[in-house]
């Protein structure tokens, strides 16, 4: 028996201020989807923007059904959107703001696992790292510089 040790890293930013001017306008982007949300069972909107390797930035937010199963995820909202209408572009980074109606979180909220998992098909296709930005509705920003990093482990392709 031998113990493996996986180990990530994550950069933590004390806030926006400590971003570069590009990074910022994605999280802007993650920000005005995230007020478009629907989200009237939960309460908690989520925004994701993700830039595209042609510079466009595409948006998503999280879209909830009364069969509370049929909603869908911001980030995959967005991603599958890329995935359909940008089979063949790059994708950069995608920033992630998220947060309660309840009360203001201003910790960094994390990509749910089938999240992670679905961000991950399209890093393992394209064969470049994905940046990840995510945050609450104020306070720290945390970075991934892959999405493998928030997936240890991950089930792709070649296991098939
Ligand atoms: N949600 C997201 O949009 N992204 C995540 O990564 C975690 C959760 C949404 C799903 C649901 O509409 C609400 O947040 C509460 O789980």
């Amino acid at each position: 028996m031998k113990e493996i040790k996986i180990e990530s890293t994550l950069y933590v930013f004390e806030g926006l201020n400590e971003l570069p001017q590009d990074v910022i306008k994605l999280i802007q982007k993650a920000t005005e989807a995230r007020e478009k949300a629907y989200a009237p069972y939960s309460n908690f909107s989520v925004g994701a923007a993700i830039l595209l390797d042609n510079s466009k930035i595409i948006t998503g937010n999280n879209q909830e059904n009364a069969s509370y199963p049929s909603g869908l995820c911001a980030e995959r909202t967005a991603i599958y959107y890329v995935g359909a209408k940008y089979p063949d572009v790059k994708i950069i980074r995608m920033a992630i703001v998220a947060g309660s109606k309840k009360n203001k979180t201003s910790s960094p909220i994390p990509p749910c696992g089938a999240c992670r998992q679905a961000i991950a098909e399209y890093e393992v296709k394209q064969n470049t790292p994905i940046e990840i930005y995510f945050m609450g509705e104020t306070g720290k920003v945390a970075k991934s510089n892959s999405l493998a990093n928030l997936l240890p482990l991950g089930f792709d392709k070649s296991m098939l």
